[in-house]
């Protein structure tokens, strides 16, 4: 695949000039069992971007589940869940027999399993966290894929976290909102997540 790839960018402010934007491929930032995420640059860019890059299967419809992983994606971007979402594509590519979809997003600092820091700053994280949760479960999805590996964090100049946000959306299940298993759900999730912390020694 050629490193560069001129795509329509969302209606967003992250762009001087928000229509169709240049976006060119870097270094790889992570690997997951699905995506490859490397870092983009781009003339126009005000903020950092990366791209979850994901070679879909090669089944009936390989852009269904990875078309609904950017509406989702975008949803939580724009709810300020996950990252803000700026581009995103499908191509598919029958010379290879494949099909890659390309999602373009604000770039956080570090997943939660990189994160060193104490107890105290760890509850904070998690006290973030539990009110996302919420509000994610209010808009009628659930991650259904939270772990340490798919929470990152943005992080100031001191080097303090700023704000807690969800990633890789791939696993993500619709539901009706009921507001009565909120609790029940989102208090196992954060005791889930305080466990794997403990063991990490977070
Ligand atoms: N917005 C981002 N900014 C910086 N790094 C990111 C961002 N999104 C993902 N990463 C890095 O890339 C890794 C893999 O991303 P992600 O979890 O979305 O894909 P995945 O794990 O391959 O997907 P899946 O769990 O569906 O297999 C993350 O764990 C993280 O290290
Ligand atoms: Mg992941």
């Amino acid at each position: 695949m050629s490193n560069e790839i001129e795509l329509p960018v969302r209606k967003s402010n992250l762009f001087f000039k928000p229509d169709r934007v240049l976006f060119q491929f870097g270094a790889v930032l992570g690997d997951g069992s699905c995506g490859t995420v490397v870092q983009v640059t781009c003339n126009q860019c005000a903020i950092p971007l990366v791209a979850k890059l994901v070679v879909l299967e090669d089944d009936d419809d390989p852009g269904t589940n990875f078309q609904n992983e950017i509406e989702i994606s975008e949803r939580m971007g724009d709810a300020g869940i996950g990252p803000r979402i700026v581009a995103s594509v499908i191509l598919p590519r029958p010379e290879l027999h494949s099909t890659v979809g390309i999602l373009i997003m604000e770039q956080l600092d570090f997943t939660l399993s990189a994160l060193k820091q104490n107890q105290y700053v760890a509850k904070d994280i998690l006290d973030v966290l539990l009110v996302k949760l919420r509000q994610m479960l209010q808009l009628g999805y659930r991650h259904d894929d939270l772990s340490v590996e798919n929470i990152m964090v943005r992080t100031n100049k001191q080097s303090q976290v700023s704000n807690v946000y969800m990633i890789d959306w791939g696993w993500t299940t619709s539901h009706s909102p009921s507001n009565s298993s909120f609790d029940f759900e989102t208090n196992a999730i954060i005791q889930t997540l305080r466990l794997e912390l403990q063991q990490i020694n977070f």
